[in-house]
């Protein structure tokens, strides 16, 4: 397969990066379905605030748009001394870092930008920022091929005429291109597999209903929407013969991060035996993290839930709210973890290490 080759959205572009008027360029994700909008970001504050309130989500897009962040915002100081420049760069670091605290690959980008400027600490400070924009380049390339063959492996699972359930978005909306769960999907349709889509509308923030419906309705797979509660009732149908969703940590025993409600539907899938996948790119298992206890669960504003999409309040005000915005799906319910560099079966604690670390 080509690396070249582009995905059935490739005329989306969900982050890029403008070098001549340097910014972060994003397609605003909350503006979606009704509106494509693209929003050009060119300080920290802008970046940060465009990745709390979403409007680039998904685990390698956060990964992505922050690199290219890191380049952009550290053009300001290119005439600094070296020391100078390193400060402001540490700085920018553990602020960007506070954005979102569960995906894993906002870190090791902004791990990335640091290994590159202190490898190349010897050069002008200007050169250091043509390699801090090569490496976000890199970031990002690497992400797309990594979705190509995330796809392939994905769909070596999978025949034709299967109905696949996903949850959130883990598609091209949240990568730099073709997604991750919904990567087979999209190569499935390349070649006529005839999928049948059940998307969940995933409260609270409706990923499922605004963008992977949106998306792969955009590239012409047949794609139903329910709510998350219906979950159960197509399983019990018979409509649904694998669950595909992506992931935004995965711990070294296989224990999977993902959006608030994924493990509900591994309990399901669990109950009325279907296969339940997880995609996602090397980058985002992390092996210093041993369970998924140990990962840290974003909670966010009571609002999402009681006002966010409502005409009028739909719960009491001052109504206690628990809002977190993942959980943790054990690695007792997880069939297979999908990566580019192949798929991982349990024992996840054996498996996924030489998967890693063939990176
Ligand atoms: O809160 P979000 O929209 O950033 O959550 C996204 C998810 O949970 C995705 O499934 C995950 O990041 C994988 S994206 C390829």
């Amino acid at each position: 397969m080509k690396t070249e080759e582009r995905g059935p959205l490739s005329g989306l572009v969900t982050v890029k990066a403008d070098w001549d008027t340097p910014a972060v360029i994003i397609l605003d994700q909350t503006e979606l379905p009704n509106r494509e909008v693209y929003v050009r970001l060119t300080t920290p504050e802008a970046l940060w605030k465009a990745i709390y309130h979403l409007k680039v989500r998904g685990a390698p897009a956060i990964g992505v748009a922050v690199a290219y962040g890191v380049a952009v915002c550290m053009r300001p100081f290119a005439d600094a001394p070296f020391a100078d420049f390193f400060r402001h760069f540490v700085e920018l670091k553990k602020y960007l870092a506070t954005s979102r605290p569960t995906a894993v690959n906002l870190f090791t980008a902004l791990d990335r930008m640091e290994k590159c400027i202190l490898q190349h600490r010897d050069l002008p400070t200007p050169e250091i920022v043509i390699c801090l924009q090569r490496e976000s380049e890199a970031i990002r390339a690497e992400d797309a091929g990594a979705c190509r063959r995330i796809g392939a492996w994905g769909l070596g699972l999978l025949t034709p005429g299967m109905g696949l359930l996903t949850h959130c978005n883990a598609g091209h909306l949240a990568v730099s291109e073709y997604g991750t769960a919904l990567a087979p999907i999209y190569l499935g349709q390349e070649r006529g597999y005839q999928f049948r889509v059940f998307a969940d509308e995933t409260r609270p923030l409706l990923q499922g209903a605004r963008l992977t419906a949106y998306e792969l309705q955009k590239a012409g797979v047949d794609v139903t929407l329910i709510c998350d509660n219906m979950a159960s009732v197509v399983m019990k149908k018979g409509w649904v013969q694998a669950v595909l969703v992506g992931c935004d940590r995965v711990a070294a025993n296989g224990d999977v991060a993902n959006k608030i409600g994924t493990s509900g539907v591994a309990v399901l899938a669990r109950y009325y035996g279907i296969p339940f996948y997880v995609l996602g790119p090397t980058s985002t298992v992390d092996l210093a993290c041993p369970r998924g206890e140990e990962i840290v669960i974003e909670e966010r504003k009571p609002e999402e839930i009681t006002e966010k999409w409502y005409a009028r309040r739909m719960a009491p005000a001052g109504i206690h709210v628990y809002n977190p915005a993942f959980d943790v799906t054990s690695h007792e319910l997880v069939s297979a973890i999908i990566t580019e560099r192949g798929i991982a079966y349990p024992p996840y604690a054996e498996t996924l290490p030489g998967l890693v670390r063939s990176r």
